[in-house]
């Protein structure tokens, strides 16, 4: 998609896994290389939304913009920033706060679900009105298209609401950005569920060889040696054959054929070699590019730039639209 502007982020909560890769981050690059520019947020304040502490922000920011390099961003073209440091990003929230229902609020099922898994002992204002948050993150560039996961599509409605009320009351300012729904089927974790850091079940971009082959070791598999491919029945053995598959560009049929009578043993080392393999390029960027982390930060201070000026740029039209504002 060439000339267009793509828009998405992250929060700073911990380093990117497999599920990250597949799921959103190679497309992102393969849409840069295409030609779009691309800005990532790093979306700090939001991890305040359902936890009472930030904890790790700096080490967890620097760990972000590591896996954005190493897998392909390249901060010559693209833009990647901390939305805490675009004062005039933030300050569209004011107006855009203004412009939906406390009901509207409420309702938000992507909301209503963090709230149900918070760490908070109480509800924040601000774990309330994120989704506006998200759509000042979003509506300062102006983008075309903003890359998410079906858990964030009530948040792109709100920010095409909050695109179209402005613009009826105060005269066009913001065009409505599109959705762009991950094609990527959700890839599991090494035990069939969700892959999340906090399962224990995920594998990091960063992680070494060795640690990719313990988290494969621990992996659930069941007593049949013979080796199929049936997400219903062996999710455990299904799941492990997904990943070694996507980072072969297999068919996991084929693979499991492949392994035949080898069992779990011989699964779980072809997933292993499939992983390191497929990851190791990305990996070598990655340790050297965190040997010294005075080029991140240098990355971060110019995508802080200028998404600085960006945001100034469009509060200024916001101001001038609405009037006597200053
Ligand atoms: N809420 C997103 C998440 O939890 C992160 C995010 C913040 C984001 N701002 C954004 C995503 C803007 C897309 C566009 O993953």
């Amino acid at each position: 998609m060439p000339s267009q502007r793509l828009l998405t982020g992250d929060r700073p909560t911990g380093p990117f896994h497999l599920g990250h890769y597949f799921g959103t981050l190679q497309n992102r690059v393969r849409i840069q290389n295409e030609g779009a520019e691309v800005l990532l947020v790093i979306a700090d304040y939001q991890v305040i939304t359902d936890r009472d502490l930030a904890e790790n922000l700096v080490t967890h920011t620097e760990g972000l913009v590591l896996d954005y390099l190493a897998a392909g961003i390249d901060p010559t073209r693209a833009t990647i920033f901390n939305h805490s440091a675009v004062p005039a990003l933030n300050q569209l929230l004011l107006p855009f706060l203004s412009l939906v229902s406390v009901a509207e609020l409420n309702r938000n099922p992507t909301v209503k679900d963090e709230i149900a898994h918070s760490r908070q002992s109480a509800v924040s204002g601000l774990m309330f009105t994120y989704p506006v948050h998200q759509a000042a993150d979003i509506l300062f560039c102006k983008p075309d298209v903003v890359p998410v996961g079906q858990d964030q599509l009530p948040h792109l409605e709100i920010t095409r609401t909050i695109a179209r009320r402005f613009n009826d009351r105060y005269g066009y300012v913001f065009p409505e950005p599109e959705a762009l729904l991950s094609s990527t089927p959700l890839l599991l974790g090494t035990d069939g569920g969700k892959m999340s850091k906090s399962r224990g079940n995920s594998i990091p971009l960063g992680a070494t060889p060795d640690e990719t082959a313990a988290v494969v070791r621990r992996a659930v598999t069941d007593a049949d040696r013979r080796i199929t491919y049936d997400p219903a029945t062996r999710p455990g053995v299904s799941a492990l054959l997904d990943i070694a598959a996507l980072c072969q560009d297999r068919d996991p049929h084929e693979l499991a054929a492949e392994i035949g009578d080898g069992g779990a043993a011989e699964l779980k080392r072809t997933v292993t070699d499939a992983v390191n393999t497929f990851l190791a390029p990305l990996r070598a960027r990655r340790t050297e590019l965190a040997q010294d982390l005075t080029y991140v930060r240098e990355v971060l201070r110019e995508g802080n730039k200028r998404a600085n000026a960006i945001a100034e740029t469009t509060l200024d039209e916001v101001r001038a639209a609405m009037g006597g504002f200053r």
